[in-house]
């Protein structure tokens, strides 16, 4: 197996390489976007819309990637979103992915629909930790996971804006990606041929989300795909008011994930908010909205100086990252390019997702001619 991942030099080959190992109901969820994914196409593309300009001969041969997000120091300029559901895609799940983290201090981000729980990925790992916040309909659930946060020493938390409705994910209802996994003629093929997941989704330790069993039965069991338990779960009366709350209850380094316009950028400064992740979650809602780095001008033009802004979206390659901190970004955040990874190959292919990214953005940074983040700006990119 490490023989195949370390013949992974990019997500592409990543990608290529999840898609063999497993059945297509769980690949799909991961790689789909909605409606017509133009908006999933969009993020990647967007950054080929811009040049970036080098300059030379400046003395590179020391180089300090780092930056600090959300209270934190990280190593590297870009950190793991927060994303659902991982012990699907592989059977070490979360715990994997903030290992791999952690040997490359950077932040891990676990989801409210995570299969670890707060509790475990505490003790895993002392490196920064962000915990997704969705708020649903049973304000009891919201307020256990926030407790259950502090009690667990997480640093920051993302309020997760952009989902208040599920987006509508064709894919999954092609396949019929549900928990237990729906098994028409079509999957149980799938599932038959890929018999390894199989086994170890079967023989490991039993699936669960492991921040909301013990609140609604979709913890054991998701019988209604990923879009349906939004539209169902997630509490529709959420305003600004309702952010602002749960900012004081949480009262620790507070981000708002899936701000795309500078009028939500400005209210996230006036409720006192330390960070906005701006992104379209990954092409998986709004088909059609803007990208994240489109927007990322404007908004670090109207806000930059008062608050922190991470990029996320479409983020597949060193140069990507570069020209998102050239615009004015604090950071960037990713799902895909690790996940894949992690169905790829567990801890090992996500170690070796982090440490391709991280070799790309050392040789960019040498070839752009800077010795540290700081050093990009507006100056070194130009759009056609
Ligand atoms: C998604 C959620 C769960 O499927 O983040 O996009």
């Amino acid at each position: 197996m490490l023989k195949k991942i370390n013949k992974c030099h990019n997500t592409k080959d990543f990608r290529k390489l999840a898609k063999k190992r497993l059945p297509s109901p769980i690949f799909h969820y991961i790689d789909g976007g909605s409606d017509d994914e133009v908006t999933y196409r969009r993020n990647t593309e967007s950054f080929e819309e811009c040049d970036l300009v080098p300059n030379v001969l400046a003395g590179v041969e020391n180089i300090d990637m780092s930056t600090e997000i959300m209270g934190k120091k990280i190593d590297m300029p870009i950190f793991l979103a927060p994303t659902a559901l991982q012990r699907l895609f592989h059977h070490d799940g979360e715990k994997a992915v903030a290992r791999a983290a952690q040997k490359f201090n950077t932040m891990f981000g676990v989801s409210s629909l995570g299969t670890t729980s707060i509790e475990d990925i505490d003790k895993e790992i002392n490196t920064p930790k962000l915990f997704q916040l969705y708020v649903h309909k049973d304000k009891g659930l919201t307020r256990n996971m926030i407790d259950r946060c502090k009690e667990a020493n997480f640093d920051a938390m993302a309020l997760t804006v952009d989902t208040i409705v599920g987006g509508n994910r064709e894919r999954d209802l092609y396949t019929g990606f549900t928990y237990p996994p729906k098994l028409t003629f079509k999957s149980l093929f799938s599932f038959a041929w890929h018999l390894d997941w199989s086994l170890n989704f079967l023989m490991r330790s039993k699936f669960e989300l492991s921040q909301i069993k013990d609140y609604i039965n979709e913890g054991t069991s998701l019988a209604i795909n990923v879009g349906d338990y939004f539209t169902k779960m997630i509490d529709q009366s959420m305003d600004w008011k309702a952010a602002e709350e749960i900012n004081k209850l949480w009262g620790k380094k507070f981000a708002l994930k899936g701000i795309m316009s500078v009028e939500d950028a400005r209210k996230a400064v006036d409720i006192g908010a330390s960070t906005i992740i701006l992104s379209n979650h990954g092409g998986r809602q709004l088909d059609g909205s803007r990208t994240p780095f489109d927007q990322l001008s404007e908004i670090v033009d109207a806000v930059g100086h008062k608050i922190e802004i991470v990029c996320e979206g479409g983020i597949r390659r060193g140069t990507h990252i570069l020209k998102a901190l050239s615009l004015g970004a604090n950071a960037c955040s990713g799902g895909r390019f690790y996940l894949y990874a992690l169905a790829a190959g567990g801890q090992a292919g996500v170690e070796r997702a982090l440490s391709n990214i991280k070799s790309e953005i050392l040789r960019d940074m040498k070839l752009m001619g800077v010795n540290n983040i700081s050093q990009l700006s507006k100056k070194n990119i130009r759009f056609r």
